[in-house]
């Protein structure tokens, strides 16, 4: 049994029950802890639905990570010029690296890395909207290096202050090299969008095709988030998803805008009044057809993680039964 009334099949290791009455006094102490800024750990008491959130959220985090770097993946042969190619090739493995940090962080709950691969293969655990769009030209990944790798850096800084201290420790770390994953995607969308004729109009493309699905990316607007109030004031997520989008538009739309770039969106402006950026709503229709497996690549990104998961099974097998053959039996 973990710290917050999980209870675990000793054998499977599945949970067999997700909810025992959260104890009054201790969930009041816990409420305490979170509004003192104390990090929570994981031995510590925590409310179920607190470790079922968490889990939740960062198993879809980590299944974005593992899938996001197969858009980018199929570029690495393709990227123009060796220099290109080293940081291409640098930066997808970064991304299966955060997949590794956020299953770690997940698994501290109790759910084991097998169950939450199953999860995503059986299409049950989501995972990031902008994944399941395909990357048609080399600028289409200057977009994503750029634009998409600046939108997770704002969700991911805002929440490595949270209080879970093993999803907030990997965040940090994850910080770290995604701003270097911005910068080189900064530096190759400015190479292209100072370039010729053709290489403008290749970026303009891109972004033309990608604005929708990052701004889609942040989540659903706050008055119809289903988990953003809980997820606050328990400072898992410390920015609403409006926040977060309003921060994102503050901070890239001018650095697109001074490279004489547009955006495909005519009510797109920041308001003088409130100093919020106003934009026409994105299609939420579209946002959760996309998130519920109908996007334009959801079946060809899960294909590839099924023939991932069942061509490495004899890896697997083969680490674990050498690890056995290593661990001396216990008397
Ligand atoms: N892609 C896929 N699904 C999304 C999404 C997105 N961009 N934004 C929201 N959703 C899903 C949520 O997972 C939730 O579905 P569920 O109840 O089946 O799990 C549903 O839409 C309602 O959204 P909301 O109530 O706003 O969810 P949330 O409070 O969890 O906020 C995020 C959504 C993405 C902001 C939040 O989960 C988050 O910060 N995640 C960690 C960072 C991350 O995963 N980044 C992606 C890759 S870098």
């Amino acid at each position: 049994m973990y710290g917050g009334g999980y209870i675990f099949d000793e054998q499977s290791k599945r949970p067999l029950q997700t909810q025992l009455e959260d104890d009054p006094v201790k969930l009041a102490d816990f409420e305490r802890r979170i509004a003192a800024g104390e990090k929570i750990e994981p031995g510590d008491w925590m409310p179920v639905d607190y470790r079922k959130q968490l889990i939740r959220l960062i198993e879809q985090h980590a299944h974005s990570e593992i899938i996001g770097a197969l858009p980018e993946g199929t570029w690495i042969t393709r990227a123009p010029g060796f220099k290109r190619k080293l940081a291409l090739i640098a930066k997808v493995q970064d991304e299966i690296g955060h997949g590794q940090l956020l299953y770690n962080a997940a698994e501290t709950l109790g759910k084991s890395r097998e169950m939450m691969i199953n999860d995503l293969l059986n299409g049950k655990s989501k995972y990031s909207n902008v994944f399941n769009y395909p990357a048609e030209t080399w600028a289409d990944v200057t977009v994503i290096g750029f634009l998409i790798d600046a939108a997770a850096i704002v969700n991911q800084v805002a929440n490595s202050k949270g209080s879970y201290g093993p999803y907030c420790r990997a965040l940090e770390r994850i910080c770290y090299e995604e701003s270097f994953h911005l910068k080189q995607g900064h530096d190759a969308f400015i190479e292209l969008a100072t370039g010729t004729a053709l290489q403008r109009s290749m970026v303009q493309d891109a972004l033309n095709r990608w604005w929708q699905p990052i701004m889609h990316f942040f989540g659903p607007p706050d008055k119809t988030s289903v988990h953003s109030e809980k997820l606050m004031r328990w400072k898992v997520k410390m920015a609403s998803n409006d926040d977060m989008r309003n921060q994102f538009l503050d901070s890239y739309v001018p650095k697109i805008l001074e490279l004489g770039l547009t955006l495909p969106d005519p009510g797109l402006r920041k308001d003088p009044e409130t100093g919020k950026w106003l934009f026409s709503d994105p299609d939420w229709d579209l946002f959760m057809k996309v998130i519920n497996g109908g996007g334009p690549c959801n079946s060809e990104r899960l294909g590839v993680r099924k023939w991932a998961e069942e061509n490495g099974r004899w890896v697997r097998k083969a680490l674990m039964d050498n690890n056995q053959k290593k661990s001396f039996p216990v008397a």
